[in-house]
């Protein structure tokens, strides 16, 4: 369609009470403004963003290919279009929306073009709820006796029956580039207390001349603004759940989706299958048939195909290859790697580390900058020592090795294929192949002498003469 879009993110969103731009807050892995700048990309737009509070911060968010237009000072909605005027390219429609209402669908913004025709001002408008009439900050939709669109009052400039009014402006509109650029951003005037210029007089100017059209929305919760962390709350609840009835009607199963958080950028299988609360951050990409159990956290790891991560595992950076299995309550940091049939069971702790197929750590373990051979196996206890206060260092276990419960593997060591190291071994110099290798003080067994020590210490305790 070639259309531009126009988005407002200049505003410092000082209801969010934030150090962060507003329009920069994540909601389900991606920054509020991207949101509205996909849905304008996806409408056929070429988008423009005005930027001024955090402008450098909100500029390095944006994908290629998305223009700028700066204003330093915010003096409202009207002002921000107005330094924005030299980037709107003339003639044509101009689609302008805010950069706080993330749930817009494309097709809202689509038909909003298509229905604009010959008007000079489309307004998209949406209606209150009665129980949010008397609270609600958005500015209201007057109509004239015959029901014709007349003018969008803001809310702080009602009287008490305008307020009563349910229809309310969503902040979207269509206009024409050329007649909004040349008859209304000049005649806009400064509006008391605040002396700020409002977008909205233009929306008076196109009823004046007789080409206002005013568009209801039927669901005012796409054209929700977000301007606290409540709203936020509830927009991303709502973008959740629209992420989530995607994912499983492309046949993915989610035990309870409505405790399920699936960032966008994650990519799953079909028959992937998620438990409750589990959640998928970042570059997340799960293959068929794979599973992950309740209350588990991803981010940015690979599952491929069959691979199965139990309840309350956390995992960073993790790959998993199919008929790995990890957790319950697993933590896999960055690095790891699990090949087919590794075992990696609750409250061991792996980093930079490569188990190879069939290896295990069951019970209890760290195992940093670390290579497990294939099918050895790690005792519950088993600790690699991979740091010195200076520097990191490697273990290497063969294959088929066998380490003892409560074992130190002292790095930078070597464990030999097919070594057997006996439970409790302090390992400081490299174990031989098909080694046995124990290290730790002989036992020691002195018939009789418990009771002994027992009446001793009971003397010093004062319980006995
Ligand atoms: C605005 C509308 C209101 C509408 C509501 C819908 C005006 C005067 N009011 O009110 O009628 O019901 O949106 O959500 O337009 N911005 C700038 N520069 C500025 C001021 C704002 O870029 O100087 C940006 C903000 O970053 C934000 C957007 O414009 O993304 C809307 O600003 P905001 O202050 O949230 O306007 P509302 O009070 O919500
Ligand atoms: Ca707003």
């Amino acid at each position: 369609m070639g259309a531009t879009a126009l988005i407002l993110a200049a505003g410092r969103g000082t209801r969010m009470r934030s150090q962060l731009p507003k329009v920069l807050h994540p909601l389900c892995g991606r920054p509020m403004l991207l949101w509205g700048v996909e849905a304008a990309q996806a409408a056929g737009c070429e988008v423009v963003v005005v930027v001024g509070h955090g402008a450098d911060a909100v500029r390095a968010a944006l994908p290629p290919g998305v223009r700028t237009a700066v204003q330093a000072e915010q003096h409202g909605t009207g002002h921000a279009v107005q330094c924005a005027q030299d980037e709107l390219g003339g003639e044509g429609p101009l689609l302008v929306l805010a950069g706080d209402t993330p749930l817009l669908r494309p097709q809202t913004l689509r038909a909003l073009l298509e229905g604009h025709g010959s008007a000079l001002c489309t307004v998209l408008t949406a209606e209150l709820a009665a129980h949010e009439v008397p609270q609600a900050e958005y500015g209201r939709l007057l109509r004239d006796a015959a029901g014709h669109p007349e003018a969008v009052i803001e809310a702080a400039h009602c009287t008490p029956a305008q307020r009563r009014v349910r229809e309310f402006n969503t902040g979207v509109y269509c206009f024409d580039a050329g007649w909004l650029v040349r008859e209304v951003l000049p005649a806009l005037r400064p509006h008391p207390p605040k002396m700020e210029l409002y977008l909205t007089d233009a929306v008076a100017a196109a009823a004046q001349a007789g080409r206002l059209r005013a568009v209801l929305h039927p669901d005012a919760a796409e054209t929700a603004g977000v301007n606290d962390r409540a709203a936020l709350a509830q927009a991303e609840a709502a973008l959740r759940g629209r992420l989530n009835h995607a994912w499983m009607l492309a046949g993915v199963t989610l035990r309870q989706p409505e405790t399920t958080c699936i960032d966008v950028g994650v990519e799953l299988a079909p028959d992937v299958e998620l438990g409750p609360g589990v959640c998928l951050h970042g570059r997340t990409r799960i293959g068929e048939g794979a599973r992950v159990g309740a209350f588990s956290v991803l981010h940015s790891c690979t599952l491929l195909p069959g691979a199965v991560i139990a309840p309350f595992t956390h995992a960073e950076g993790a790959t998993l290859h199919g008929g790995a299995q990890a957790g319950p309550f697993a933590r896999l940091r960055e690095g790891t790697v699990l090949e087919e049939g590794v075992r990696v069971g609750n409250f061991v702790e792996t980093k930079k580390a490569t188990l190879r197929r069939g290896a295990k750590a069951s019970h209890l373990s760290y195992v940093g900058d670390a290579e497990v051979g294939p099918g050895a196996n790690l005792g519950a206890g088993t600790i690699t020592c991979n740091y010195d206060g200076y520097g990191k260092h490697h273990t290497q276990i063969g294959a088929g090795a066998f380490i003892g419960s409560n074992t130190a593997l002292v790095a930078p060591v070597q464990v030999g294929e097919g070594a057997i190291v006996g439970a409790g071994s302090v390992i400081t110099r490299d174990v031989p192949a098909q080694a046995l290798t124990v290290s730790r003080a002989p036992q020691v067994d002195r018939p009789d002498a418990a009771p002994l020590i027992r009446r001793r210490n009971a003397v010093k305790a004062g319980k006995l003469p």
